[in-house]
């Protein structure tokens, strides 16, 4: 039966983490899957996770099943983080969740509760989106088409390309947006542009889906959810896709959740119950691990102010790196404007290298980057932004 299955070539995120750990060179750099790394090159446990592993391998006493829902209080605390403790759509409990393995779980889910609709629905992702997005969606049984967003020359959004898109669609449409930090281009929405977003959406009827895989790795866990919140004061229906890979630091433990914002409390109960047979359906339940950690953490004063100093550590130590690296290719007189590198935000920036020069990279200096040139600039350092630099322009 199986001989009829052929071999498939590494994912091309997930295959550079095994090319650059076989590579010998000692100068070599990973700029490759979207992990942040310290000054050493190493991804730590953050240490309020650390302290609350301690905890709960202590008191935890059973390891018996929980519930499609995933941990008790993760949810609400998970919710209140990203809508806001304040929120009123969470006082009238028109936002409902469970939790997921990872953000991608939460999209694959999401996207089963699409499939479930009496409408086909297409999915439009921003071109370019997330590698994996497609693959999630698609394989859910999804259409997809893509929406205009980025603009190389000057490495920002061209939200006028994207309005043209947006204002063709209506109620069988999903959008799906970034809530801050876009992956690949670093190229977020402007505030005034959530905004259009909103008031069309309110208008014409489609969904947003917000996928917040990266609340807090730029300006602030409010700020980074300020335009997801806009949209849910002033539209009735969305659905959030969100990570603790990257805020936590627990890509591993595969901890996330599908949150949805629905037109009343009656809905959203109905709606959970659909997740959780979805969940149930597939994998039955999330891992728990995660989600007490988390749970712990946001309920603790002294581990949550813990966590966000160190989150809020790593998001300057970000930036930092990416005025580094824009001030020694501006060093070397490369001519190419990379001056957008210090205006985007998050991990991830194109370099504007070809297919050729990406792997002139990795073969002449076994630095590591994905085929279009996207480099997560946390996993620079200090030590190798000359050399980065260096390389860059011999290749260009
Ligand atoms: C990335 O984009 O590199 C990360 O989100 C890791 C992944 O799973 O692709």
């Amino acid at each position: 039966m199986f001989d009829q299955l052929q071999a498939l070539p590494a994912d091309p995120l997930l295959g550079l983490i095994a090319a650059y750990r076989n590579d010998p060179n000692p100068s070599k750099v990973d700029l490759g899957v979207g992990v942040y790394k310290d000054e050493q090159g190493h991804t730590a446990i953050m240490r309020a996770i650390q302290k609350a592993n301690i905890r709960h391998i202590e008191t935890e006493d059973s390891k018996t099943y929980i519930s499609p829902a995933g941990v008790p209080g993760f949810i609400d605390s998970v919710q209140k983080l990203v809508f806001s403790e304040d929120s009123a759509m969470l006082s009238d409990n028109r936002i409902s969740g469970l939790q997921t393995p990872g953000g991608c779980g939460a999209l694959r889910i999401g996207a089963e509760l699409l499939v479930r609709l009496k409408d086909d629905v297409t999915v439009w992702l921003s071109d370019p989106s997330w590698a994996n997005h497609t693959p999630l969606i698609k394989s859910a049984g999804l259409n997809i088409e893509n929406y205009g967003y980025f603009e190389p020359s000057t490495g920002e959004v061209d939200f006028q390309l994207m309005d043209e898109t947006l204002a063709k669609l209506g109620p069988t449409d999903v959008v799906l947006l970034h809530g801050c930090c876009h992956n690949p281009t670093g190229a977020d929405l402007k505030f005034e542009h959530w905004q259009r977003i909103a008031e069309r959406a309110s208008k014409q009827g489609f969904v947003p889906f917000v996928d917040l895989a990266y609340q807090g790795l730029d300006s602030g866990l409010n700020e980074d959810a300020k335009g997801l919140r806009h949209l849910s004061e002033n539209i009735e229906e969305m659905l959030v896709a969100t990570s603790c890979s990257k805020n936590f630091g627990l890509y591993r433990d595969r901890t996330g959740s599908l949150l949805f914002q629905t037109a009343n409390s009656a809905n959203s109960s109905a709606v959970l119950t659909q997740a959780m047979e979805a969940a149930r359906s597939s994998y039955s339940m999330s891992p728990a691990y995660g989600g007490f950690l988390v749970n712990m953490i946001l309920n603790d004063a002294d581990l949550r102010q813990e966590w966000e100093t160190e989150l809020n550590a790593m998001a300057s130590r970000i930036k930092d790196l990416r005025k580094g690296l824009l001030e020694k290719i501006v060093a070397r007189g490369i001519d190419k404007d990379f001056s957008y590198i210090t205006k985007q935000k998050g991990m991830f920036t194109y370099l504007g290298l070809n297919k050729d020069q990406v792997h002139r990279m990795r073969d002449e200096y076994a630095i590591y980057m994905a085929d279009s040139s996207r480099i997560n600039v946390a996993g620079l350092n200090t030590h190798c932004l000359d050399y980065v630099a260096d390389a860059i322009k011999a290749v260009l």
